[in-house]
């Protein structure tokens, strides 16, 4: 008889022994839920490899720095999977020897089936190092975007924020973008926002019809949504109105209601 998908993965990791990284760390760590055991979830938080903590609880995200992102996106309601890109603890959780073990490549074929397994809507990447496992450049030019990428057996969209370790207290140093100081927690909580908002609109009917009418992003172009769709809709504001009326006709009023009417507002 052959096992569950979901255990059978789980087993297949628990006993890897793929990389380098195996003989120092104390268990590889699969992913986890929230709430634990769902099966299907909406979002998943992407970092780069278990602590500490996660070595010592076998459990992605419990440490120090997964406590600070969990209390980022407690109010999501929606089921939601941590992963890592390396499933192994680097020594001293030093990300360069997970790169000169090339652990990145070796736990790939993990990584896409845990994503597959979880089957998420949104992949979001968290800080430099997981980056690299998707894109070049630096996770500031990445961070608050949205692009829609195939991973996984499907297209996904992809969004990307700093690692929450970086935004610590005692450790939430200044970041400069262009004449902007911030600190690393004020712009995670906007990125978080954004994210927030991305699941409530993905699933709703004005999005849904925006995007028929407005879309026209190519194949790996990347965007800010909230932006992207306000310059849309200045642009072609006749047609912009159609469609939110046509959608409150179609689905009546409540928040998202509400949210198209602060959309019209903001064009006014
Ligand atoms: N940092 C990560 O990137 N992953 C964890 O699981 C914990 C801390």
């Amino acid at each position: 008889m052959s096992l569950p998908p979901d255990i059978a993965l789980r087993s297949r990791i628990l006993t890897c022994n793929d990389c380098g990284l195996r003989a120092t760390c104390k268990q590889p760590v699969p992913w986890r839920t929230s709430p634990p055991g769902s099966s299907k979830v909406r979002a998943v938080w992407l970092g780069e490899a278990p602590g500490a903590e996660e070595d010592k609880t076998i459990k992605p995200f419990v440490g120090p720095a997964g406590q600070y992102l969990s209390g980022l996106v407690c109010r999501i309601k929606d089921p939601m999977g941590f992963v890592n890109v390396v499933c192994c603890r680097p020594p001293s959780n030093d990300f360069k020897v997970a790169k000169k073990e090339k652990a990145q490549e070796r736990c790939r074929q993990n990584l896409e089936d845990q994503v597959a397994i979880l089957d998420p809507e949104v992949v979001v990447i968290l800080g430099g190092n997981a980056l690299s496992s998707f894109k070049k450049g630096a996770i500031g030019e990445w961070r608050g975007k949205l692009w829609r990428e195939k991973f996984a057996g499907k297209a996904r969209w992809f969004s990307a924020t700093f690692h929450p370790a970086s935004a610590l207290p005692g450790r939430n140093t200044k970041r400069r973008f262009g004449s902007t100081e911030k600190l690393t927690s004020e712009w995670m909580e906007q990125d978080v926002s954004m994210i927030v908002d991305v699941l409530d609109m993905l699933d709703g009917p004005l999005v849904n019809a925006a995007m028929k009418t407005f879309t026209k992003l190519e194949e790996g172009a990347s965007f800010r949504p909230l932006d992207w769709l306000l310059n849309e809709l200045k642009e072609n504001k006749e047609e912009a109105e159609k469609v939110v009326m046509r959608v409150l006709n179609e689905h009546g009023g409540g928040e998202r209601a509400e949210k198209a009417l602060c959309v019209l507002r903001m064009l006014e």
